[in-house]
């Protein structure tokens, strides 16, 4: 290992506490709708090193009803529960509480709010990033959650709809006072689709402005990016995004767990398509492994061939079939995944 690889270590292996309960690492996982369901999360799980799973945005109409272990990303295994953190959507104080409330039952970690989707569609329905031009609806909300539950309880945000820090220093102590435990922030402004680079001092002002941990998240794609960001924010954790999708095992592998040869590519790949298979069933797994597929092809030189190549498999075997062909080429791995290549 070389030096910023030791130092990345220690400083992910570090303990933190978050509303009470001890977290053995500092490395999470972003939330990710689609793609952050429970075959990647247990992929991620059974090798080792990931702090916090984060789930994708579940909405918070239908959480509230309980319903199903299946629909709109309300899922999870057992096995997952106690790292497993709920994300949840909306905009009416009274059913993010009362889907944190189920959230809680169901025993999960925790339960963290949306204030950071800039999506149309959630938009639109005056949710994620959109609450954030009312800061006071979005401190009831945090408010009525609190009341509602004990567990920790989380808020991600971007730093608003104009790239003005001192607003999202106002969001985050707002936040803090209305009983958050902890915060992702990333320091993009709402209309920004991760065209610009992520602000990274914004999370520096938005750390030193309060008390509860602070994760900061945001085109972390290396060890010496984590490092840099660790370092340059003062910032108590790092949430992964893309670059978890792209290399799962990425978790192990940065807090000093083991080291992976290239064979991982192809075996990860594999296991995710048949752990899918198992969640999903054939038809929805396959549409799950091809939003993967484009975030696992930014690994390779031809990466698009192989994203073109899994849109056209028509069946899992097929899929796996398809996979092997493109490892025996001999695939250029790259040392630095791009993923405005391929989107
Ligand atoms: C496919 C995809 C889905 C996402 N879904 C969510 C989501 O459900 N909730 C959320 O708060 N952020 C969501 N995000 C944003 C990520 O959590 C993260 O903030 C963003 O990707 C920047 O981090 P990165 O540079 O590490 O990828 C999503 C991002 C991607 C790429």
């Amino acid at each position: 290992m070389n030096e910023t690889a030791i130092e990345l270590a220690r400083r992910l292996n570090q303990p933190l506490n978050i509303g009470g309960k001890q977290l053995a690492g500092r490395l999470f996982l972003a939330p990710m709708a689609k793609l952050s369901n429970p075959a990647l999360r247990g992929l991620i799980l059974s090798y080792g090193g990931c702090g916090l799973l984060f789930s994708g945005m579940c909405s918070a109409r239908s959480v509230r009803h309980g319903a199903g272990n299946n629909i709109h990303g309300f899922m999870w295994t057992p096995e997952e529960l106690e790292f497993l953190v709920c994300q949840i959507f909306g905009n009416d104080p009274r059913m993010m509480a009362e889907a944190a409330v189920q959230v809680e039952a169901r025993g999960f970690f925790g339960v963290d709010i949306n204030f950071g989707c800039s999506a149309k569609v959630i938009c639109r329905q005056q949710c994620g990033a959109e609450v954030l031009k009312d800061p006071v609806l979005a401190e009831s909300i945090v408010r009525a959650v609190r009341k509602a539950v004990r567990i920790p309880l989380f808020v991600k945000f971007r730093t608003g709809w104009k790239d003005d820090s001192e607003y999202a220093v106002s969001l985050a102590r707002r936040f803090e006072d209305a009983g958050a435990d902890a915060l992702t922030f990333h320091p993009r402004t709402a209309p920004d689709r991760r065209t610009r680079p992520p602000r990274w001092e914004h999370i520096a002002r938005v750390k030193q402005a309060v008390s509860i941990p602070v994760s900061g998240n945001g085109d972390v794609f290396s060890p010496e990016d984590c490092l840099r960001m660790l370092t340059q924010t003062g910032c108590d954790a790092v949430s992964l995004g893309r670059i978890a999708a792209a290399k799962p095992w990425i978790f192990a592998q940065w807090t000093g767990l083991r080291d992976f040869g290239p064979e991982i590519y192809l075996q990860c790949a594999c296991r995710l398509l048949e752990r899918l298979a198992h969640h999903f069933g054939p038809d929805t797994a396959l549409r799950r492994f091809h939003k993967f597929s484009g975030y696992f092809s930014a690994n390779f030189t031809y990466g698009h061939h192989l994203h073109a190549l899994m849109s056209r498999c028509r069946s899992v075997a097929e899929t796996e079939q398809a996979l092997n062909d493109f490892f025996k080429t001999g695939p250029e791995i790259v040392s630095a995944p791009c993923f405005s290549r391929l989107f």
